[in-house]
């Protein structure tokens, strides 16, 4: 294949996530996975490069956080940045530095970004009426602000967005608007604010972006970026009114830091700093290739924000690209925090421990690059044991569970190849470059299953060769078998670890052979003759069923803890009278025996003792109660129902019950043994 040539020299960036809560799949497979293949893949090739990435630490995300946890900021970002950063680690995610935008540097290097473009004129000043809390004294960012929705009527409405009918709101739309810092109604006050004058940018954006980039960036991302165009840039605030944020470098500007959209992406410049005294070579060297991996909801952040701000700045080198992914759902609905509806990394991680490669395998397999995708526990069980373990792990362990059996352990020599063995060789030797082609497009999911493909190969040259078959007839065609079959097992061992960086390490441990780098492999040379390999180790284990059923059960747990607490009550009916209420007769019963009716899912016969009477009453609890656990329970009774023939059962009475919002049901029970008859009123 003929071979391109690429830059040297990248700046890979991964979004810095808000240190407001753990990580998720959803940030994994939008962001992290792709980001971290790529720079694993680019190392690999012997290009130079910083994969940088750190905890965004500012702004109104870790603040409400904070409130929440009754804790201070400073806590709150100290917590998640060490959680995220570990789970991080437990997969393996190769930053070559993990910092944060509360650090020293960071300050120095936001504030002296923000300090040029001020300096230069680069600013423009306005002053507006906004939100203002007088008990809590401070300004109020949209997110401190509720009220009544214009549209739908919600009455919890937030200051930028009314997440019950989706409109997004300016905080002035809100009916009735009250603080979420005191309670009190806000008055508007004026406030002075610097706006980077976006409009101004929009000649040259349109020509970098919309002429510049068509066909290279993804189409996903840049029609995000040219819809944004079309409509029109604003002046765009970048300082708020907050105590919490890299302070304002200028005089007047007491009480006031820069917008964490303004701060954060500076965050990636910050780390490079943190990381290499030659920081400047990989933001200022117009040879570095930056590229930026995000998820959709920050596209435009880094495709007109950020670059327009590198613009104004004038030192920096621009995105070159900025592969966005789109959202990974789970169980078909949205991840979401703060319905806990996400599969944790921490919690992953202690749930199925050694797992973290299958996890990059079926978020990789699975990314939601052009289109959002479904995360479900089948298809990771599926991709596992039919994929991992029955393609890759079944390969490599005939392999190598052969070449002990026939040559204790030893590479065979390759001797004289039939032509199907060239046909395999002069395949294995292509797939380096097939694999890297797709990895230079950001086509992760096609360089996955190119490199699957090559298991594949193997696999299929095993199964048609048949050496287990030919040792007893053939034994010197069965050493070139095995010598190819571990060659192509070598390269795996190369290929496969940008992506499963931990079975790559346990592959080459198993073939004892230091991998070498994306350029050696596909040769058929990789293991000498005579090389001793390790002992064969299983690289994946299957999945039960029972593992996944837990899973599965962990959410529809969480799915009943949601439905309870956004229950909302019925509405009241009509006001009755009180004679109307006393017609009524309700006494403590207590239930004697209990059976289910015959050919009915849900009804139960009773007896019931009512302290009147004996009495039988059908009543459609079946599916909620078995029979024997109810004998001797008291329950409220409606006695003076009128009988009615229930499947030709006469029902005398009807047992009170409260329904939960799952739909559940509990008996009404006089807190303490109340004697039976007893009135209800
Ligand atoms: O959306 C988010 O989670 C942001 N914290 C991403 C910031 S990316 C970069 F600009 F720092
Ligand atoms: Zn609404």
């Amino acid at each position: 294949m003929a071979q391109t040539t690429y830059p040297q020299r990248y700046t890979i960036t991964a979004a810095l996530p808000y240190a407001n809560g753990p990580v998720h799949i959803g940030h994994l497979a939008g962001v992290y996975i792709p980001a971290d293949i790529y720079a694993r893949y680019l190392r690999s090739r012997g290009r130079d490069v910083k994969f940088v990435c750190g905890s965004d630490e500012h702004g109104v995300p870790i603040t409400i956080r904070a409130k929440k946890e009754g804790i201070t900021p400073q806590q709150a970002v100290d917590k998640y940045h060490e959680l995220i950063k570990s789970s991080f680690a437990d997969f393996n995610i190769s930053f070559d530095i993990y910092s944060r935008t509360s650090s020293k540097t960071h300050a120095e290097i936001a504030s002296g970004f923000f300090r040029k473009l001020y300096d230069e004129g680069k600013f423009i000043e306005q002053t507006t009426k906004q939100y203002f809390d007088e008990k809590a004294q401070q300004f109020l960012a949209d997110r401190y602000i509720v009220g009544t929705c214009p549209k739908c009527g919600n009455e919890n409405a937030y200051g930028d967005q009314c997440e019950s009918c989706g409109t997004s709101l300016n905080a002035t739309d809100l009916i009735n608007p009250k603080s979420t810092l005191s309670g009190e109604p806000p008055v508007l006050r004026e406030t002075k604010h610097w706006y980077l004058p976006l409009d101004q940018y929009e000649p040259w954006l349109r020509e970098w972006i919309v002429e510049g980039h068509k066909g290279d960036w993804k189409t996903n991302v840049y029609g995000q970026c040219k819809s944004w165009i079309d409509q029109g840039l604003q002046p765009r605030a970048v300082t708020r009114d907050l105590n919490w944020g890299v302070p304002v470098p200028v005089e007047g500007a007491e009480g006031k830091v820069l917008y964490v959209w303004f701060d954060a992406p500076i965050g990636y410049i910050s780390a490079t700093k943190d990381l290499t005294p030659d920081w400047e070579t990989y933001w200022k060297d117009k040879n570095s290739k930056l590229v930026h991996f995000i998820g959709k909801d920050n596209i435009v952040f880094h495709c007109i924000i950020f670059p327009a701000m590198l613009k104004a700045h004038g030192d920096y080198v621009l995105p070159d690209n900025v592969p966005a992914n789109e959202f990974l759902n789970l169980e078909g609905n949205k991840i979401s925090t703060s319905r806990n509806w996400a599969v944790w990394l921490h919690e992953y991680m202690q749930d199925l421990p050694g797992k973290a490669d299958v996890l990059r395998y079926v978020l990789c397999a699975n990314a939601p690059e052009t289109k959002d995708n479904d995360f479900t526990w089948k298809d990771y069980q599926a991709r596992n044991n039919n994929e991992l373990l029955a393609i890759f792990g079944n390969f490599i362990n005939r392999a190598v569970v052969l070449t002990h059996k026939y040559y204790n352990g030893a590479v065979p020599q390759r001797g004289a190849l039939a032509p199907y063995d060239e046909e395999v060789l002069a395949q294995l030797a292509d797939f380096p470059e097939k694999i890297a082609l797709s990895l230079e497009l950001y086509r992760f999911k096609e360089a996955l299953g190119e490199l699957m493909n090559l298991a594949r190969l193997g696999n299929k040259y095993l199964a048609d060769t048949e050496p287990w078959k030919l040792i007893k007839t053939d034994a010197a065609r069965v050493e070139t078998i095995m010598n190819i079959a571990l060659q192509i097992s070598a390269s795996l061992a190369i290929l496969s670890e940008p992506f499963l960086p931990e079975t790559a390490n346990k592959l080459a441990n198993m073939l004892q052979y230091t991998a070498g780098k994306w350029n050696e492999a596909g040769s058929p040379d990789l293991l000498p003759a005579g090389h001793t390999i390790g002992e064969a180790a299983l690289l994946f284990e299957k999945i039960e069923d029972v593992v996944m059923e837990a899973q599965v059960q962990k959410l529809l747990d969480t799915k009943k803890e949601n439905e309870l607490a956004n229950a909302v009550a019925a509405p009241a009916k009509e006001d009755i009278t009180f004679e109307d209420f006393s017609k009524i007769d309700i006494r403590v019963g207590t239930i004697l025996e209990a059976e289910k009716v015959a050919k009915t899912k849900k009804l139960l016969k009773l007896k019931v003792d009512t302290g009147l009477d004996q009495r039988t009453i059908v009543s459609g609890i079946a599916e909620h109660f078995n029979p024997e656990e109810i004998i001797g329970q008291q329950v409220s009774v409606l006695v003076n129902l009128a009988p009615r023939e229930i499947k030709g059962i006469v029902s005398q009475g009807m047992l009170l019950m409260a329904e939960n919002a799952d739909g559940s049901l509990a008996f009404m029970q006089p807190s303490k043994p109340v004697v039976n008859g007893g009135g209800v009123s």
